[in-house]
C-alpha cells in the first residue's frame, strides 16, 4: 500500500534551511558524501511532492533551465506535484505537474501517479503539515544535521504530540543521526 513519507534533512534545531531559503548549513557538514541512506529511501519513491519555494530552490542550485537533464539523473522519470498559486519556471523532458489548493483534492492523483512506490513529500514543512492536517502523512524521516540555526524556514510548523508521532528508529547515516517516526 502506498504510503507518504516527509523525507528531509533539519538542523538540531529544527530548520529545513535559513532565512535566505539557504542549505549552507547542511553543505558545511564534514564527510557528509558518507551518507548513504538518501539512495535506498529514493528506491521506494514512485512520486515527489513540493512547494514552490522548494521547486525553484532546485530549479536555481543544480540550474535546471540550462541542464535540465540533472533533473532525471537525480530523479529519474519519477512525475512532481509541486504546489503553487503562481506559474513556476519549466524543466523541459521533466514530469512536473503544478498544483494549487488543498492538497486532499489531489491526493488521490499523487497515490496513482505513485504506482507500488510510495509518496515522498520534499518538503516545506507547512506543506508536509498540510499532508498531516489531512490525515495523509504516514510517516516522517528526518537526516539531523549537527548544526543550528536559531531561525529558518521550520521543520514540522504543527504542534503534534506523542498521541501522533512515535519514534521508530533512530540510527547514524555518515555524519547524521537519522529519526524515522510514524504519524497517526
Ligand atoms: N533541508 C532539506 O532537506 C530541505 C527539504 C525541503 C526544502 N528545503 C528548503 O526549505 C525551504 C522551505 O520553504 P517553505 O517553507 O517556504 O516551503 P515550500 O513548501 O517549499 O513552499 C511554500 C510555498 O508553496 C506554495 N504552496 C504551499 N502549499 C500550497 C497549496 N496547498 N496550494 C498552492 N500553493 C501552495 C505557496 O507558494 P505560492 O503559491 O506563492 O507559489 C507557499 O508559499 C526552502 O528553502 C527549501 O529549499 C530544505
Amino acid at each position: 500500500m502506498t504510503i507518504a513519507v516527509y523525507c528531509t534533512a533539519a538542523t538540531l534545531d529544527g530548520y529545513l534551511a535559513d532565512e535566505d531559503d539557504s542549505l549552507a548549513w547542511l553543505f558545511a557538514v564534514p564527510d557528509a558524501d558518507q551518507a548513504s541512506a538518501f539512495e535506498s529511501f529514493l528506491d521506494t519513491v514512485g512520486v515527489l511532492v513540493m512547494g514552490s519555494t522548494t521547486y525553484r530552490w532546485v530549479v536555481e542550485h543544480d540550474d535546471l533551465t540550462a541542464h535540465p537533464e540533472r533533473w532525471r539523473d537525480a530523479y529519474g522519470d519519477r512525475p512532481a506535484y509541486v504546489f503553487s498559486s503562481r506559474a513556476l519556471p519549466e524543466v523541459p523532458g521533466a514530469d512536473i505537474r503544478l498544483v494549487d489548493g488543498p492538497v486532499a483534492d489531489r491526493w488521490a492523483d499523487i497515490v496513482a501517479a505513485a504506482g507500488d512506490r510510495d509518496v515522498w513529500i520534499v518538503g516545506g514543512g507547512d506543506l508536509a503539515g498540510q499532508f498531516a492536517d489531512a490525515g495523509r502523512l504516514d510517516r516522517i524521516i528526518v537526516t539531523v544535521a549537527p548544526a543550528t540555526l536559531g531561525s529558518g524556514r521550520p521543520l514540522l510548523p504543527r504542534r503534534f504530540g506523542s498521541d501522533r508521532l512515535a519514534i521508530e528508529s533512530v540510527s547514524m547515516d555518515g555524519p547524521f543521526a537519522q529519526l524515522s517516526l510514524s504519524v497517526r
